[in-house]
């Protein structure tokens, strides 16, 4: 794969969004009257504001300017398989045209849940929900049932979803983090009821020493440990595995409930995040892929603590849990097709082509002596606008200099052809090739050299 691209081609400009009489500046403007800010999710903003979407085919988007795009981005991870799969399409369609949902339950579930149970090391058995959000959600109400205790641990700076418990300590900084040791439980929204704050406990991630004092000390409490094996917004930086070992050692210990949330980490492999690093937990939470690309979320686990949403036992589940569209069988059908596309050959060749894409990216940062590198693993990426060793959140979290830097980068890639977020997440898909990746790089380098020069 071109890495050390000195004179890059011609770079194509898709900047036509950018302009003031741009589709987008017109749709953005009357979003604004009817939407807060125009904007309905917030990690899709951008300012002054984002490009509108036409259509997605293959790695490609194009946006209502006509310009076109290589996804690098697949809805935030979600399209493992890019846009408009046509065995998807036609999946979904077909099920589509039958109704699509139902107050009753459908084959369909039970076809999801049973690969998921056979590829998950951890699931034995499995509930849908309509998020990610969703599904860390009910794990959390499931923990909290099965152990009969309040508090949960979570990591700090990790993302889970939109959701109070969830969002403790996700964005804190260095004037209120407090000590690696006990790291503060921060509010993340205004008005998080202090109770909220009381009943998460903070640890600091691949801090195995300190994490595992941290429970000892608030197990009597605890109804579970939620970890991201490999957190995004912890720089998408993996968790060592002695790390993940020593959760699981000191949480069975202490009869809590161990959580990986998978929801972005079962993308690295055939049996997810577990699978490669070889530690099993109690519950885990998923979402993103498994949908086929529609609304998803799903909580797996073992028979023993998903029985607590058993409804067939006399009397109402322990923790009780209804959803209007979980399961729904349009997604339960294309989630189905999806998955059973990657197969254990696809996930290798997404890894292979990840490796490459990621020390290019290094590669073209060292060439450019801009300071950064890129981070992640299988088809997952991150680009870091900083050169020093990466961690854990505090060691990830950047200065305002290095996330202006970041966000110039991603700008000029949205400007010449290429999508991304503007955190630096960056993911592969199944159509993608060495062409496509070659382009990709090629741009980097482009745009790198711009941010040299400037
Ligand atoms: C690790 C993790 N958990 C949970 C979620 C929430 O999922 P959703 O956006 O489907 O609600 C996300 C979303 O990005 C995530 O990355």
């Amino acid at each position: 794969m071109a890495s050390n691209v000195r004179s890059p081609r011609a770079l194509t400009s898709t900047a036509r969004w950018a302009h003031a009489d741009s589709k987008s500046a017109a749709l953005f403007a009357r979003a604004q009257g009817v939407l807060p800010g125009g904007n309905s999710r917030t990690t899709v903003y951008m300012a002054p504001y984002p490009p509108y979407a036409a259509s997605g085919e293959s790695c490609w988007v194009t946006d209502v300017e006509g310009d076109r795009r290589l996804d690098c981005l697949n809805n935030y991870t979600a399209l493992i398989h890019g846009h408009a799969h046509p065995a998807i399409v036609e999946a979904a369609t077909r099920r589509l045209a039958q109704g699509a949902s139902f107050p009753m339950p459908t084959p369909e579930e039970i076809d999801l849940a049973a690969l998921l149970c056979e590829r998950l090391p951890s699931a034995e058995r499995v509930r849908f929900t309509n998020s990610g959000s969703e599904a860390v959600m009910i794990a959390l109400k499931g923990a909290r049932a099965f152990t009969n205790r309040p508090k949960i641990a979570k990591f700090e700076g990790a993302y889970h979803g939109s959701y109070d418990y969830a969002e403790v300590s996700l964005a804190s900084a260095p004037e209120n983090w407090g000590s690696l040791a006990a790291p503060a439980s921060t509010a993340y929204s205004r008005g998080t009821p202090p109770a909220v704050l009381e009943d998460v406990v903070v640890l600091p991630f691949n801090h195995t020493e300190h994490a595992v004092a941290r429970i000892e000390r608030e197990a009597r409490h605890l109804a579970a440990v939620v970890v991201d094996p490999m957190p995004n917004r912890v720089g998408l930086v993996p968790a060592r595995v002695d790390f993940l070992r020593a959760l699981r050692e000191v949480t069975r210990k202490h009869g809590i409930v161990l959580i990986f949330d998978e929801v972005i980490s079962f993308r690295v492999g055939y049996h997810g995040a577990q699978g490669l690093f070889g530690v099993t937990p109690d519950m885990t939470t998923l979402g993103k892929i498994i949908g086929g690309g529609f609304p998803v979320g799903a909580v797996a686990g073992t028979a023993a603590v998903m029985a607590v949403f058993d409804p067939t036992r006399g009397g109402p589940p322990a923790a009780p849990h209804g959803g209007t569209f979980n399961a729904n069988p349009v997604t339960m059908a294309a989630g189905l097709v999806a998955m059973r596309l990657l197969t254990p050959e696809a996930f290798a060749r997404l890894d292979e082509l990840g490796a490459k894409v990621r020390a290019s990216l290094d590669d073209c940062f060292k060439q450019a002596g801009v300071p950064g590198r890129a981070a992640g693993l299988g088809s997952l990426f991150r680009l870091h606008p900083v050169d020093r060793e990466l961690s854990d959140y505090r060691s990830t979290r950047t200065t305002p200099v290095e996330s202006e830097r970041l966000v110039r980068i991603v700008r000029r890639l949205m400007e010449h052809g290429v999508l991304m977020s503007i955190t630096g997440l960056g993911c592969l898909s199944t159509p993608m090739g060495e062409a496509e990746l070659e382009g990709l790089v090629e741009t980097f380098a482009a745009v790198l050299e711009m941010e040299r020069h400037r």
